[in-house]
C-alpha cells in the first residue's frame, strides 16, 4: 500500500470513531472553535501538541515552528498572536520547548545550513546574549539543554515585548504566558516562567497606548 493511501486509510478509521462515540461530533465542531490556549511550540514530529496534553480538537489554538521562536518580524507569529488574544480571547499562551531540540543542536553547531542559516541565527544570537553561562559547559547534552531552557525564556521575553500582549495586559486583559519545556525522556512537561499584566517589562521595550492606537504590533 502506498504511503498516501494508508493516511486516507487511517483518516477513515479516525473519523469513523470519532462519529461512533458522538453522532454529531463533527458537526458541533464544525460550527465554531473557542480555544482557550495558545500553543507556541517547535514544528519537531515528537513534540504534538494536542497530544501531549491531552487536548481535544478545538481546544488549542497552534504555532509551530523550528525552535518554538518569537521572531519580532515573523508575520505568520504576529498574526497568529493577534488573532488568538483578540479574537478568540485565549486566557493563555503556551511557549514549550523540549530537550534534544534539533533546531538548538543545530545553531549550537558551526555547520552551513544554507536558507536556515538565517532562522537558526535567532537562536545563535540567544546562546551569545548567554554565552558566559553556556560556553563552561562541556557536555554537549547538557549544553543543548540549557540553551532550550534560556531560549524559552528569552522566546516568553519576545511575546511580553510585543505590541500585541502589552495592548491586551493595558486593556485590562488577563492573558497569561507560559514556559514550558517537555523532556522527550519522561513525556512530562514542567514550567519555567509565568507571565501576567502585573509583570515588569523593562522600560525601552515598553509602550504607551493611546485610545486612537488600534493596531501596533
Ligand atoms: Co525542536
Amino acid at each position: 500500500m502506498k504511503e498516501k493511501e494508508k493516511l486516507f486509510l487511517s483518516n477513515k478509521a479516525w473519523a469513523k470513531e470519532k462519529q461512533k462515540s458522538d453522532p454529531e461530533y463533527f458537526k458541533k465542531l464544525a460550527k465554531d472553535q473557542a480555544p482557550n490556549y495558545l500553543w507556541i511550540g517547535c514544528s519537531d514530529s515528537r513534540v504534538p501538541a494536542n497530544e501531549i496534553i491531552g487536548a481535544q480538537p478545538g481546544e488549542l489554538f497552534v504555532h509551530r515552528n523550528i525552535a518554538n521562536m518569537v521572531v519580532h518580524t515573523d508575520l505568520n507569529l504576529l498574526s497568529v498572536l493577534e488573532y488568538a488574544v483578540n479574537y478568540l480571547k485565549v486566557d493563555h499562551v503556551i511557549l514549550c520547548g523540549h530537550t534534544g531540540c534539533g533546531g538548538i543542536k543545530a545553531a549550537l553547531s558551526q555547520s552551513n545550513f544554507d536558507l536556515l542559516n538565517k532562522w537558526l541565527r535567532n537562536l545563535k544570537d540567544v546562546y551569545y546574549h548567554h554565552k558566559e553561562e553556556l560556553a563552561p559547559i562541556q557536555n554537549e547534552e547538557d549544553k543543548v539543554n540549557k540553551l532550550v531552557e534560556l531560549n524559552v525564556l528569552e522566546q516568553v521575553n519576545n511575546l511580553v515585548k510585543t505590541g500585541v500582549i502589552q495592548k491586551a495586559w493595558n486593556k485590562g486583559v488577563n492573558v497569561t504566558i507560559h514556559g514550558w519545556i517537555y523532556d522527550m525522556e519522561t513525556g512530562l512537561v514542567s514550567s519555567l516562567v509565568e507571565c501576567d499584566k502585573n509583570s515588569e517589562i523593562d522600560p525601552i521595550y515598553k509602550y504607551q497606548f493611546t485610545d486612537s492606537q488600534s493596531d501596533t504590533l
